[in-house]
């Protein structure tokens, strides 16, 4: 579905249809927050970064408070999912526990660990250790979630609870806003299995994977398998034939993921060449200094394909996708460049609200005060002028 091409009544449509299904509790949220976050260089779990421009809230709070936002919305409990991984899952599990659950009740919030995969040494082939008697393992990507979820059971204690869709979203992108009712709406329209928002790619190469359609299939290509002369191919009018980039937010069909838990090789393996420290064979720790190993990894991605159908839905970056990858001071997917496109957001928001915002001022909104644009009109009776930073809560 691209933006150009629906119509507001259409999208209106679908937004009822969506948040028919949230209020009806048919529909709770995954967040993933395990592997390791090596780019950002952060010691604790990425989900306890402090990422909000003004308030300084952590990923995880973002996205919970987002998620109450729509809990409060529609006047229903959702539950939220948290996939852990072997380096974060007992930081995760302390940090909510610390933090009453971030306002979560107790049964809305199950936290659930990912799988690992043994490290193979990338000349010889053989497991590498990570100490005399243990293996060296690693997450096993976030396609670990099929396996991870089956062995939870929560699949059918959800469907016995009428719930149908599973919305998907990653840990570090914070402008997600939590069970997006017009994708869940154009999902159910669409009768979709899953259905994956992508936003137009900003020019041909750019690291992203490439949604595609495939004999039929709608499938995810990393950037990194894609051919150069493929990735420039263009439409007659100049525009990029492959033109979406996966953002990693998804719907699920609950009946979907279980039919592909129950495949043990639903999901294929993806070989990552990776740096990771070893013992060898006389037991010295050796630290190598460029990738030495290959991790295997599961995407989530490659559901799509297993889809009787599939739906592909376009957002526009700058309210979809801001995503925390890369170390303060990187140019791209850096915390700055998360929080600008934070406070930009807002800023619009409050702009088309009718408020003045002076020049270079950083804003805020907490959920609970506008959980969207249409909720900070409603705030607002009287004209409005903001001098300074400003956190709406
Ligand atoms: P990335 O692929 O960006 O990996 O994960 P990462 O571990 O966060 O960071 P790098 O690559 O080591 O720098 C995208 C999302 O998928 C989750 C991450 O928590 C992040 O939200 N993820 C990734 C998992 O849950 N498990 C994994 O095994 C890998």
């Amino acid at each position: 579905v691209r933006l150009a091409e629906t119509t507001p009544q259409h999208r209106l449509t679908a937004i009822a249809q969506g948040e028919l299904a949230i209020a009806s509790g048919k529909v709770a949220m995954v967040l993933v927050a395990g592997g390791q976050g090596t780019r950002l260089g952060f010691d604790l779990p990425k989900g306890m970064y402090p990422i909000g421009p003004v308030s300084g809230r952590t990923l995880f709070q973002m996205h919970v408070d987002s998620l109450r936002g729509a809990m409060r919305r529609f006047g229903v409990s959702i539950p939220l999912l948290v996939m852990t991984g072997p380096s974060t899952h007992e930081p995760t599990v302390r940090y909510f526990q610390e933090n009453a659950n971030l306002g979560l009740k107790p049964q809305e919030l199950i936290i659930f660990q990912q799988g690992t995969m043994p490290a193979i040494d990338a000349t010889t082939g053989k497991i590498l250790m990570e100490s005399t008697s243990s293996i060296a393992l690693s997450p096993d990507g976030h396609g670990g979630i099929v396996r991870a979820l089956a062995k939870t059971g929560w699949l059918d204690r959800a469907q016995d609870q009428g719930i149908e869709h599973l919305f998907y979203a990653q840990v570090d992108n914070p402008l997600v806003r939590a069970c997006d009712p017009l994708l869940i709406g154009l999902h159910r329209l669409g009768q979709s299995q899953a259905t994956t928002q992508v936003v137009e790619k900003r020019f041909a190469t750019e690291k992203v994977g490439n949604v595609v359609n495939l004999d039929g299939k709608t499938q995810i290509i990393e950037y990194s398998d894609l051919p150069e002369e493929v990735a420039k191919q263009t439409n007659p009018d100049g525009s990029l034939r492959l033109w979406a980039g996966n953002i990693a937010v998804h719907v699920f069909d609950i009946e979907f993921l279980k039919r592909s838990c129950q495949s043990s090789d639903a999901l294929p393996f993806h070989r990552a060449h990776k740096a990771v420290p070893y013992v060898d064979d006389q037991g010295n720790d050796c630290i190598p200094s460029g990738p030495n190993a290959i991790k295997l990894e599961r995407f989530v991605f490659d559901l799509l394909p297993a889809a009787d159908r599939a739906l592909v839905v376009e957002a526009r970056a700058c309210e979809a996708f801001a995503p925390v990858k890369n170390a303060i001071g990187s140019p791209t997917d850096s915390p700055e460049t998360c929080k600008a496109a934070l406070v930009d957001l807002h800023r619009r928001w409050l702009t088309d609200a009718g408020v003045k915002l002076d020049e270079g001022c950083l804003v805020e909104i907490h959920p609970n005060w506008a959980w969207d644009e249409h909720e900070v009109q409603t705030r607002l009776d009287k004209p409005t002028q903001i001098h300074a930073d400003t956190y709406f809560t």
